[in-house]
């Protein structure tokens, strides 16, 4: 690894250089933090998981015609990517009341809100990713107005993607963070979903049992993190990919 040139290392992916201009390495760490990074472990194997679940996600995102920053995966731990310039903010998509908004609003953690919310967080570790508003985006000039409807397009595309995605296998989408890149191509920018999208940034619940299938296991003191992420990747169809009774893709969950 120190071969290559580290360009960022964050709480949870570090970002090498890429073969070639206008690529980058992204390497998913093994680390799991909360709170700013005020609560911080290691878990064995969180990475590899994240690296698989996000390949899956931004893939299919791409093939639907939802642009992001991926463009391959090459290894347990690493994918291969565009390099982009990140817009400072955390879009967050809620369909149920959870986590800050429950508390910021005294929501009941599991009522459904009444339309899917979009929330933008400035990215400010020294601030604790504060919520922030259009005004605050346009004014300060981290992003246009025309930036804004396109976030909040693509982050309306996602959010009916995903729930899709995770209904299919018996999963609830409560809520996820999304971080925007701007890409050039021949002189015209545009915006692509960028970082990743794993169960670190999303909610997800089990439709039946409510269990906790994401970060909120860490987050919460709930343990067995690990091991719900590797039922998402398993029910994604992602653990036993080369068993051939097993199959490919999503394995469908009945419903009764
Ligand atoms: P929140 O309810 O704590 O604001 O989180 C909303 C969603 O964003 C949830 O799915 C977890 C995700 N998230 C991140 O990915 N990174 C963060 O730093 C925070 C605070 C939340």
């Amino acid at each position: 690894m120190s071969r290559r040139r580290r360009i960022y290392e964050g709480k949870a992916k570090i970002l090498y250089e890429g073969p070639e201009a206008g690529t980058l390495i992204q390497f998913f760490k093994d680390d799991a933090t909360a709170f700013n990074k005020k609560k911080h472990e290691i878990l064995d194997g969180k990475g590899v998981l994240n690296n698989r679940i996000s390949e899956y996600i931004f893939s299919h995102l791409n093939q639907i015609g939802i642009p992001t920053h991926f463009i391959k995966r090459l290894n347990m731990r690493e994918q291969l990517i565009k390099q982009v310039d990140i817009v400072p903010l955390e879009v967050v998509v809620r369909n149920i009341a959870a986590g800050s908004i429950a508390k910021r609003l005294g929501l009941e953690e599991g009522e459904v809100l009444p339309r899917s919310i979009i929330e933008f967080f400035y990215k400010a570790d020294e601030l604790d990713d504060p919520m922030v508003s259009e005004e605050h985006i346009t004014g300060f000039g981290w992003a246009t107005p025309a930036e804004i409807d396109d976030i909040m397009t693509l982050a309306i595309r996602v959010n009916d993607f995903l729930s899709g995605l995770f209904l299919g296998v018996g999963i609830q989408l409560v809520d996820f963070k999304i971080e925007l890149g701007r890409l050039w191509e021949n002189d015209v920018m545009r915006i692509v979903v960028a970082d990743e999208i794993s169960p670190d940034s999303c909610r997800l619940w089990d439709i039946k049992s409510k269990k906790k299938l994401d970060k909120d296991r860490f987050r919460q003191e709930l343990g067995g993190m690990l091991e719900a992420y590797r039922e998402v990747a398993d029910r994604l169809g992602l653990l036993h990919e080369n068993e051939p009774p097993r199959g490919k893709g999503p394995v469908l969950v009945k419903s009764d």
